[in-house]
C-alpha cells in the first residue's frame, strides 16, 4: 500500500496561514478585510538593495554558487553581527539558507537524534514542536505566561530538564509575546545549558525589532560559543519575506554538516539576492531604524486602542511587531473572539492556541500594519466587542 510517511501526521500547519487563506476567501467576496494575522513588514527593501539585485541579474550573477552562501555575504553577516550585536564571529561559521525556517529545520535535522528532549517557549513559533516531532524527537514545552511577564521562568524548565534533553529553543524577541529575554534569565539559560550539556538553538530573527535598550545575543554568554547556533535573516529586520533568506551561526564542528544538507537539498541559495543581501545589511539609506520607529509608534498607538475595548488587556510588547492580547474578560474564548472579528468586523486575527496550548486565551495582531488600518481596526473591534459584552450580561 503506498502511503504518505508517518512522520508528516505528526507536524503541523501554522494557524496564522489558515487565518489568511479564510481572510482571503471573504475578501474575494467582496468583504474588507483589514489583515493582521501575518507576521510581516508592510515596508519593502530599501531602493538600493533592489537596484543591487536587478545589477546582479544584469551581470549574469544566476549561476550555482558557493553551498554555504557567498564568501562576501558570510563576511558582511561577521562584520554585521560585530557592529549591532557586539559578536566576535569568523565568516566560516556562517551558512546561508533559503529562510530562516529553512535553517531552523537544518539545524536540528543536524543534531538531534530520535528520543531527544527539545525545550522550547510555549507560546512560541509553531515550528519548533513541528520539527522536533518531524524528527522524532520529543518537544518539553516551558511555559511563558503572563504572571512572569512572559519570561522564561527558571526554576520551571530546570524541572524540565532530563537525561534526554540535548537542545533549548530560545527566541528573544520572541514570537507571538514581543518578551524581549532579560540578561539575567539568559545568564541562567545559559549556565543551565553548560550544566546539562545543551545545544542552544537562539531564534534573533526579531533581534532588531526592539523598543529601548541595546540586544543580548545568548552567543554573548560565557559558554556558549561551543554549543549556540543563531539563527537569523532578512524578513523580518529588512522587510524581505519573500525573498527567502536567511542563515545560521555554528560551531565549527556543526557549521560543514550544514554545508552538507545544503548539499543534498536546496544546493545553494539564489547569488543574485545574496548580493543584494550585502547591500541591505550595509543599510545606508537607514531603512531599518526607521522602520523600527515607525513599528514604535504604531505600537503606542494600538496598544492604547487595543486596551480600551471591553475584555481586552494587552502589555506593551518590548520587541517584534505583535500585539498579545489576554482576552479573558471578554468571557468568549479566542477562537470565538477570533470569528467574531473575522465574520463580523472584517479584522484577522489569530488564537493564540495556534502558539502552543499556553496561548489559549489571548490572540495575537500583527501591528506590522499602516496607522489608518490599525485605527480602523481597533474602531471595528470596538464595535463588535457588544458581542461578547452581551454574553458577559446574560450570563
Ligand atoms: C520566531 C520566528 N522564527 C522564524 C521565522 C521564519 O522566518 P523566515 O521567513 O525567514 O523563514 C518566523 C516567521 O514568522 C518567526 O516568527
Amino acid at each position: 500500500m503506498r502511503s504518505i510517511a508517518s512522520r508528516m501526521s505528526v507536524m503541523s500547519g501554522e494557524g496564522a496561514l489558515s487565518v489568511f487563506a479564510r481572510a482571503k476567501e471573504l475578501e474575494a467576496q467582496g468583504r474588507s478585510i483589514i489583515h493582521l494575522e501575518l507576521g510581516e513588514p508592510d515596508f519593502h527593501p530599501g531602493s538600493s538593495v533592489v537596484e543591487s539585485v536587478t545589477k546582479a541579474l544584469a551581470e549574469g550573477k544566476d549561476r550555482y554558487c558557493a553551498v554555504a552562501g557567498l564568501p562576501a555575504l558570510r563576511e558582511e553577516i561577521a562584520h554585521y553581527l560585530q557592529r549591532t550585536r557586539n559578536l566576535d564571529v569568523s565568516a566560516a561559521n556562517v551558512v546561508i539558507a533559503p529562510g530562516c525556517k529553512a535553517a531552523l529545520f537544518f539545524a536540528m535535522m543536524v543534531l538531534l537524534e530520535p528520543g531527544d528532549e527539545v525545550l522550547y517557549p510555549d507560546p512560541g513559533f509553531p515550528g519548533y514542536p513541528s520539527i522536533t516531532l518531524g524528527l522524532g524527537a520529543v518537544p518539553v514545552p516551558f511555559e511563558l505566561s503572563s504572571r512572569n511577564h512572559f519570561q522564561p521562568d527558571l526554576t520551571e524548565i530546570t524541572a524540565k530538564i532530563t537525561r534526554r534533553a540535548r537542545m533549548l529553543i530560545t527566541n528573544s524577541p520572541g514570537n507571538p509575546t514581543g518578551t524581549v529575554y532579560t540578561d539575567a534569565v539568559q545568564r541562567g539559560l545559559a549556565e543551565l545549558a553548560v550544566k546539562h550539556d545543551l545545544w542552544v538553538l537562539s531564534d534573533e530573527i526579531y533581534a532588531r525589532i526592539i523598543y529601548g535598550g541595546e540586544y543580548l545575543s545568548m552567543l554573548s554568554y560565557s559558554g556558549m560559543k561551543e554549543r549556540t547556533l543563531i539563527i537569523d535573516g532578512f524578513s523580518k529586520s529588512f522587510a524581505m519575506t519573500g525573498w527567502r533568506l536567511g542563515y545560521t551561526v555554528a560551531p565549527p564542528e556543526v557549521a560543514p554538516a550544514l554545508a552538507l544538507m545544503a548539499i543534498n537539498t536546496y544546493t545553494c541559495v539564489a547569488e543574485f539576492t545574496q548580493y543584494a543581501a550585502i547591500d541591505a545589511l550595509r543599510d545606508r539609506e537607514g531603512t531599518t531604524p526607521r522602520m523600527v520607529a515607525e513599528f514604535a509608534r504604531r505600537r503606542e498607538q494600538f496598544v492604547h486602542d487595543l486596551n480600551k475595548s471591553p475584555g481586552f488587556r494587552c502589555e506593551p510588547p518590548e520587541g517584534a511587531f505583535y500585539a498579545w492580547v489576554d482576552i479573558r474578560g471578554t468571557g468568549s474564548s479566542a477562537e470565538e473572539v477570533c470569528r467574531i472579528l473575522l465574520d463580523d468586523a472584517g479584522v484577522a486575527a489569530i488564537p493564540g492556541a495556534a502558539f502552543g496550548p499556553s496561548g489559549k486565551h489571548f490572540v495575537r495582531f500583527s501591528f506590522a500594519s499602516s496607522v489608518e488600518n490599525l485605527r480602523e481596526a481597533a474602531a471595528r473591534i470596538m464595535k463588535v466587542s457588544a458581542a461578547w459584552q452581551r454574553t458577559l450580561v446574560a450570563t
